[in-house]
């Protein structure tokens, strides 16, 4: 029997600051399966758009972003890179979801919540944000959908919008995706304060995360004034009072691919915590010079990475747009003669 490969969507928001976190929880993954599947990765520009960007930064960070994933070893002979804005197909599904998707389901989403606490007026979009999520997803049926820890509710509610639309309009007309969550580095914590997640948006703080761009003393400075406790006990654990240790074990654990056993090996020795920040920031210098000088490069010709954009785009419009089409004519709209 022939077995059918497996379909892998995942994006990520150019939102600037992209971080460790951003890496070890996702990117990384997607890099790794990049043989055995078939990979959509996408910037989520239309994404960003849903807090207020200034235009000339928001252009800079899409290619920027779409840089650093080519520099961390998206290849794109394997995997199609895109622009979420470059197929029309993504903001036109999300349309056709939102009249399967009851507003409870999004008013009840956490992230929605917490965003939309921190500012003063809300639009319309932000709310909306899990549909348009949903629709890049399930527009290429995808099976897989490798992420951090906070998408697992989105990755949920795609899963409850396929599953409303199969059942009012066609069985399995969309393949309902599973998120695929890392073993080690799923979750981040802020340096600052390891009880609060490492994002990009609190990114421009001082210490609070590691930028995939901030030059080695840069990312010394930050682990060195990592939150950590008062004691000098260099063990992984969930007491909250030992979360800066924790995650500062976490980092090293996944940076090194190393076992519980072997990274506490390693400290065996450390006199106190000193010794163990300038090992976790030794570990991701290494991991991250050689991704910076690539990015620079790809930087330095914009013109062979907008190319690159615009072939990821047309083989996702390929797979996308059929597949919109098909929605439209399931829900009774009427196709443009020769469609
Ligand atoms: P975004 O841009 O916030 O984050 C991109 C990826 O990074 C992961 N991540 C983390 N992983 C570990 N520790 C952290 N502190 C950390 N912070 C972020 C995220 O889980 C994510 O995998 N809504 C998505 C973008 C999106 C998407 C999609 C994802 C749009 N459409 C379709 C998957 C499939 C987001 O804002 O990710």
């Amino acid at each position: 029997m022939i077995m059918k490969k497996k379909v892998v969507f995942s994006g990520i928001q150019p939102s600037g600051n992209i971080h460790l976190g951003n890496y070890l929880g996702a990117i990384r993954q997607w890099v790794a399966g990049q043989d055995e599947k078939i990979n959509f990765f996408c910037v989520v520009d239309l994404h960003s758009l849903t807090v207020p960007q200034d235009p000339v930064q928001l252009r800079h960070e899409t290619r920027s972003l779409a840089a650093w994933l080519l520099a961390a070893g998206i290849d794109p002979e394997k995997s199609t890179l895109f622009i979420q804005s470059h197929v029309s197909a993504h903001a036109e599904g999300c349309w056709l979801l939102n009249c399967v998707t009851p507003l409870g389901w999004l008013q009840r989403m956490t992230q929605f919540k917490d965003k939309s606490a921190r500012q003063e007026s809300v639009l319309t979009a932000l709310l909306d944000y899990p549909v348009l999520q949903a629709a890049d997803i399930l527009l290429y049926d995808a099976d897989e959908v490798p992420v951090g820890e906070d998408q697992k509710q989105h990755i949920e509610l795609s899963r409850d919008i396929a599953q409303s639309f199969n059942y009012r309009y066609e069985e399995e007309f969309f393949v309902v995706p599973e998120p695929r969550i890392p073993a080690t580095g799923a979750r981040l914590m802020g340096l600052d304060d390891p009880n609060d997640k490492m994002s990009k948006s609190l990114a421009h703080r001082r210490g609070h995360a590691i930028r995939l761009a901030d030059d080695p003393k840069e990312i010394m400075r930050s682990f060195k004034r990592a939150v950590t406790d008062s004691g000098n006990e260099i063990v992984f654990s969930d007491d909250p009072d030992k979360a800066g240790v924790n995650n500062l074990l976490g980092i090293y654990k996944a940076v090194t691919g190393k076992s519980e056993e072997d990274v506490l090996a390693d400290f065996a020795d450390a006199r106190g915590y000193g010794d163990l920040k300038k090992c976790v920031a030794e570990v991701v210098i290494d991991l991250l010079t050689p991704l910076q000088e690539q990015h620079a490069k790809l930087m330095d010709d914009s013109a062979e990475l907008d190319r690159l954009l615009a072939l990821g785009a047309e083989r996702a419009a390929a797979v996308s747009m059929p597949k919109l089409a098909q929605m439209k004519e399931v829900m009774g709209l009427v196709l443009p003669a020769g469609a």
